[in-house]
């Protein structure tokens, strides 16, 4: 199959400001976190990847580990690199990947160290034969070693052109201030940071939305669909395919719980009120901040991402609804 870009592929799509910076990421950025490994169908992935360009998302997301196997995703990802964004279509992308978790056995494959996340991104750039990536992600924060080294690595990945910008990833407010300053004073700005955060995971609201704000730094909320339970996947049981009945999948059996199932039922009735999908709800629920640069989700089919992509048809939410919402969510 031959892969060309759809011509009117920036017509619908809208562009956000990340932070203070002079960069533009898509309203819905795309996750390679699940469903492109070396376990998934690569065409189907690579089918997904083709859509969503097509529909002006110009932002994926990796990190050294997704997969599985740890790497398959990066792999995979410049195998379609390679095959189709061809010429000049690179600089239309914007290609994100980090290190901060468990990768290669020893004291040299995890966390935060100087040593990890160098030779890290020189793994990550091989395996998506790129010269460079346009963010690179300290994936979590570590607390045995000092912050001056892990955004030193940063500042250095850098300087030496492996990435055009940085970012923090699972830092909590705090560590957000203190990392941002040290970022600061090397003369590499903090671009973004990447928290989990959805109708069902809220703690963003409780400081780090004001430390990105105050600091002009941008915000990329994951799994804001937690992991799919806000959709309707999981209204009646836990269907054959889906995340949580795959061995290799993040989300547990353990998770869609009874309780959780009332709450999104509920939540499904409003979303119908409004005339949307779930996910599509849930998804403007969080882009109704104006402190959110981009949703980045998550999908294992191409009518999952269409769906989601027509969130932005409607994002405003009445008080009514968002008090509706509140009353659910209690
Ligand atoms: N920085 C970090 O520590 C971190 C951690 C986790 C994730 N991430 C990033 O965030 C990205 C997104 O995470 P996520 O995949 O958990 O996001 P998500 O959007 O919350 O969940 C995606 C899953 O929800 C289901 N889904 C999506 N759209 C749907 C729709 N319209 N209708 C029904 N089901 C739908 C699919 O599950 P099925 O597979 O069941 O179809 C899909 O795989 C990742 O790929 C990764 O890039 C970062």
């Amino acid at each position: 199959m031959q892969y060309t870009p759809a011509a009117d592929r920036y017509n619908s799509m809208t562009y956000n400001r990340c932070g203070k910076s002079g960069l533009q990421l898509p309203a819905v950025s795309l996750g390679l976190w699940h469903n492109f490994g070396s376990v998934d169908n690569f065409e189907n992935g690579r089918s997904i990847i083709h859509n969503a360009f097509d529909k002006g998302i110009t932002h994926f997301d990796l990190a050294n580990n997704y997969g599985p196997l740890p790497g398959s995703a990066e792999e995979n990802f410049g195998r379609v690199l390679k095959q189709d964004f061809t010429g000049h279509l690179r600089d239309e992308l914007i290609i994100s990947t980090k290190a901060g978790y468990t990768m290669w056995p020893g004291p040299y494959g995890d966390w935060g160290s100087r040593k990890y996340l160098i030779s890290s991104l020189d793994q990550s750039l091989r395996r998506m034969q790129l010269e460079y990536v346009d963010i690179f992600y300290s994936h979590r924060p570590d607390p045995a070693t000092p912050i001056e080294e892990t955004m030193g690595a940063l500042h250095s990945i850098v300087q030496q052109g492996k990435a055009l910008y940085v970012g923090l990833s699972n830092y909590t407010a705090e560590q957000t201030k203190v990392a941002v300053e040290v970022l600061k004073s090397l003369g590499t700005p903090c671009l973004i940071h990447q928290p989990k955060y959805s109708m069902f995971e809220r703690w963003i609201e409780g400081g780090l939305l004001d430390v990105l704000e105050a600091n002009g730094v941008g915000c990329i909320p994951f799994s804001p669909l937690a992991q799919g339970l806000l959709t309707d996947r999981y209204l009646n049981g836990i269907p054959a395919g889906s995340r949580a009945s795959k061995p290799t999948g993040f989300l547990q059996e353990g998770e869609v719980t009874p309780e959780r199932i009332e709450k999104v039922k509920k939540l499904n009735v409003l979303a119908q009120q409004r005339g949307q999908s779930l996910a599509q709800m849930a998804l403007a629920w969080i882009l109704k901040d104006k402190r959110i640069t981009t949703v980045l989700i998550g999908a294992s089919s191409v009518a999952q991402l269409d769906n989601n992509l027509d969130t932005l048809k409607n994002t405003a939410f009445t008080k009514e609804e968002l008090d509706a919402i509140e009353a659910i969510l209690k």
